[in-house]
């Protein structure tokens, strides 16, 4: 399934490889986008959210004083509801591999939930443990997100220069996993997403996820 043209991928490929980031609204089809939030209520309503940590293997620990969000692994087999979603992620990951001749080979996505009062301190995503993580992919899963509720995406360029991003309905933004540092600013009330990595030959190792 094709679901963005090549004439697309080019000018976002550009703007990656230019600006280290580049952010596309109106992402995915409205269906998609309520497949979403319904998984996510749904796995919140079943309590299968763990509290998300930071580091890989060795060097995984919950801190809660670095990240509050609250995680949910998918998987292709047991998430068989979303074979769209799937469907999305490998196209993403082709039009990469056509166009920046990356050789990504697999990939690793949750949904996320940050509470009212969390945060995520300032990071990178690569970890030091497990550097295969090639490209980050959030897609912002909020109805009705108003200035003042706090929860933007604070990306760092540079030394000095920063800029927020708004975590809004259908907002994707697309970045470098190993250069860009960035956090998430206090949230006021729930804040939903999915996120996720392009991995360059994923190990045979059992990573953590918890
Ligand atoms: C992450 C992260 C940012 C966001 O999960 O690593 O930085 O805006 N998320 O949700
Ligand atoms: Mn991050």
């Amino acid at each position: 399934m094709d679901f963005y043209s090549a004439e697309k991928w080019i000018d976002w490929v550009d703007t990656l490889s230019e600006n280290d980031y580049v952010i596309v609204d109106d992402f995915v089809s409205k269906e998609m986008f309520q497949m979403l939030r319904s998984s996510i209520f749904h796995h919140l309503q079943e309590d299968s959210f763990k509290k998300a940590g930071i580091g890989a293997l060795a060097e995984y620990q919950v801190k809660p004083s670095i990240r509050g969000d609250f995680v949910y692994w998918l998987d292709r087999e047991r998430d068989s509801n979303l074979t769209d979603l799937f469907l999305l992620i490998e196209h993403i990951k082709s039009m990469f591999n056509r166009l920046c001749y990356l050789s990504l080979s697999g990939y690793e996505f949750h949904l996320a939930h940050y509470p009212a009062g969390s945060f995520y301190k300032k990071h990178i995503d690569r970890f030091k443990a497990r550097n295969n993580r090639m490209i980050t992919v959030i897609l912002y899963l909020n109805e009705n997100w108003q200035k003042g509720d706090g929860g933007e995406l604070k990306i760092y360029k540079g030394d000095s220069e920063t800029f927020l991003v708004e975590p809004v309905g259908n907002r994707c933004i697309i970045f470098k996993s190993d250069v860009v540092e960035h956090e998430v600013l206090i949230t006021n009330k729930s804040r939903y997403s999915l996120t996720g990595w392009l991995l360059y030959q994923p190990s045979t190792l059992g990573f953590l996820r918890i």
